[in-house]
């Protein structure tokens, strides 16, 4: 009996190998302290005790022992590992998957029941968006269009968009070419939100919203939360946050503000926002079978702090404020099936389109400046083939 340590304890059985089970086992109790993780090994059974685990160590250890003992596939080591892995209650530290602790007590009881008895997202919890799609226009299917999307989504059917990803113009004063970027905040705000309202009208039932957005950290704006505070107003569920950081810090100022005095300190940021929201449910229907990313993808992109270098080609491209494909990547294949209708509805050179056609999926995107919509179109190109 292991006085003071609660474990979760199940076996596995044995049926061949005994020998070199006995082996591996004593192996692998060597490598982990016995309070956090240990196997007993009986005729018929190696029994697992289970308190702390950095799964990967355990999964190369047991891989490696697989190839030195020339083992059978479903051998009791790896029919153990994966019954480990299938385990729901684990946490990250230091970036390596670990058991939560089972010793420790649970600090709330009946968490199931309770989520259930209070529900969730009660802002949009009564939201009355009707439930069934409204096929998208034909002749706007695939396309780029030289358009100021308030005006240009009205020709967009209620629910008929199953996501849409953008990255607003952020008032910066930054140079456009068509669209004035500095305008007064008011007006800013109210077009952005008409635009925004369009958005939440033709994505489908359980359809998503992703908006990237970096906050006017110089003007004291918190864009990202009047955005989500906007969506949750008019009902959309807003299911994640993720942190996309950039790892680099360009800003103009070299002060920091008020230098080594707390009178108005300055501070930086390397990172932007990537909110999204559902609608109506969290749940997207899909084929599984047109789901397109890959289980380490998923095990690494579910962790919500994205590392992604900034677009280096805005040069090239002469748009100021791109996001990289890498990042409308993600967003494609986390949050959308292949065949899914995919809308920007401020397109800039096309990264969102791009991406879009070369993983299969359907796009639209409204740009208001001809120069930007040209390029995005020439970037399509760069996709070979679009076997939709
Ligand atoms: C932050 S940029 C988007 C860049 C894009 N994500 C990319 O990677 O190329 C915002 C874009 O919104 C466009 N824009 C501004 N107001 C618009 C409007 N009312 N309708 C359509 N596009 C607009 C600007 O021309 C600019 O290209």
């Amino acid at each position: 009996m292991e006085s003071g340590v609660k474990f979760k304890v199940f076996s596995v059985p044995v049926t061949a190998d005994h020998e070199i089970l006995e082996e591996c086992v004593g192996i692998i109790n060597s490598k982990f302290q016995r309070e956090h993780f240990h196997l007993v090994i009986s005729n018929d059974e190696i029994t697992v005790f289970l308190n702390i685990l950095d799964l990967e160590k355990l999964r190369a250890i047991a891989s490696d022992l697989e190839t030195e003992y020339s083992m059978e596939k479903g051998n009791a080591l790896s029919i153990m590992v994966e019954r480990i892995a299938s385990i729901g209650s684990y946490g990250i530290k230091a970036g390596k998957r670990s058991f939560v602790q089972y010793n420790l007590e649970r600090k709330v009881r009946d968490r199931k029941k309770k989520i259930q008895d209070r529900g969730s997202y009660y802002y949009a919890r009564n939201s009355k968006f009707a439930m069934s799609s409204n096929p998208f226009p034909e002749d706007l299917l695939d396309t780029i269009t030289v358009a100021d999307s308030e005006e240009a989504m009205r020709n967009i059917p209620d629910n008929s968009v199953d996501l849409v990803f953008t990255s607003p113009p952020y008032n910066f004063g930054l140079d456009y070419g068509e669209h004035m970027d500095g305008i007064d905040w008011n007006r800013y705000f109210e077009k952005l939100f008409s635009v925004l309202g369009e958005c939440i009208r033709v994505t489908k039932y359980g359809g998503r919203v992703v908006i990237n957005v970096q906050p006017l950290y110089s003007d004291f704006i918190p864009i990202h939360h009047m955005i989500s505070e906007f969506f949750m107003k008019n009902q959309m569920i807003w299911r994640n946050e993720i942190i996309w950081e950039k790892n680099n810090y360009n800003a103009k100022y070299t002060a920091w503000g008020s230098w080594k005095s707390p009178s108005n300190p300055y501070l930086k940021y390397t990172w932007e926002f990537v909110e999204v929201f559902s609608k109506g449910d969290l749940k997207h229907p899909g084929d599984r079978n047109y789901a397109d990313i890959s289980d380490k993808e998923f095990k690494e992109w579910v962790n919500a702090r994205w590392s992604i270098s900034p677009e280096r080609n805005m040069k090239e491209y002469d748009h100021p404020a791109m996001f990289p494909e890498k990042l409308a990547e993600r967003v494609l294949k986390l949050f959308s099936f292949q065949n899914d209708i995919i809308l920007d509805p401020f397109n800039g050179v096309g990264t969102t389109t791009k991406v879009a056609k070369k993983l299969k999926r359907h796009f639209v995107g409204f740009d208001v400046s001809e120069k930007y919509v040209e390029t995005a179109r020439k970037r399509l190109s760069e996709v070979d083939s679009h076997n939709l």
